[in-house]
């Protein structure tokens, strides 16, 4: 068994960039779990039926960079409540967190659910408007004509639908380090991630 870190949190808290920096830090395999829900949801913006998406995804389906649209992203939570859909994505993201190298995982029911012995369990967070903002200034630099004010709603709805799902709701572990982004630089998230993830090895 590998060592394994869950990274939780919900939507532009701040989990991708801080995943990306800790499995570096650690030469460490990364899997972004959204990108399998935002895969499944733009399965369905196509005319796919949720559960046969989830059965029949492949690899080749998540890297497509369509999937970080606002539309995708709802799409995801969307079918992201669907028990079937959930438990068809299971045994990817075990397997991945089990490599023998060591695993960050990020998503929102890693250290809950999918890894619940993982060694290290953060749960990243800052408020909705400083998330909101952060995905605001993201998605305009693409070019997307989403306005703030459509962010935050999207931002809030994704929040209550991940929150208040029964199914794997987005919530801490009860041993996880909460770290929240709003008044931190990347730079401090990262040096805080690593301490936290020191002192338990
Ligand atoms: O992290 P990201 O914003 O890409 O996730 C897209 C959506 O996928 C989330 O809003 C959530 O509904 C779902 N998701 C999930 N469980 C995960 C990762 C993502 O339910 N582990």
């Amino acid at each position: 068994m590998g060592f394994t870190i869950a990274i939780d949190g919900p939507a532009a808290a701040g989990k991708g960039t801080l995943s990306k920096a800790i499995a570096a830090h650690f030469g460490f395999a990364h899997l972004d779990t959204g990108l399998l829900y935002r895969a499944v949801g733009a399965k369905t913006l196509l005319g796919v039926e949720p559960i046969e998406a989830a059965l029949k995804l492949v690899a080749s389906d998540m890297d497509d960079t369509d999937l970080r649209s606002p539309e995708v992203a709802q799409a995801a939570s969307k079918v992201a409540v669907i028990p079937e859909v959930r438990a068809a994505l299971v045994d990817f993201q075990r397997a991945f967190g089990a490599r023998a190298g060591g695993a960050v995982l990020d998503g929102r029911d890693i250290g809950t659910v999918i890894c619940p012995d993982a060694k290290v369990k953060l749960y990243v967070t800052a408020s909705a408007e400083v998330r909101a903002e952060r995905r605001y200034l993201e998605l305009s630099a693409k070019g997307d004509a989403s306005t703030r004010e459509q962010v935050l709603a999207d931002v809030k709805a994704r929040d209550a639908r991940d929150m208040e799902r029964v199914e794997a709701p987005l919530k801490p572990a009860d041993d996880a380090v909460l770290i929240d982004t709003s008044e931190m630089s990347i730079e401090d998230a990262i040096a805080k991630a690593l301490a936290a993830i020191e002192a338990h090895t």
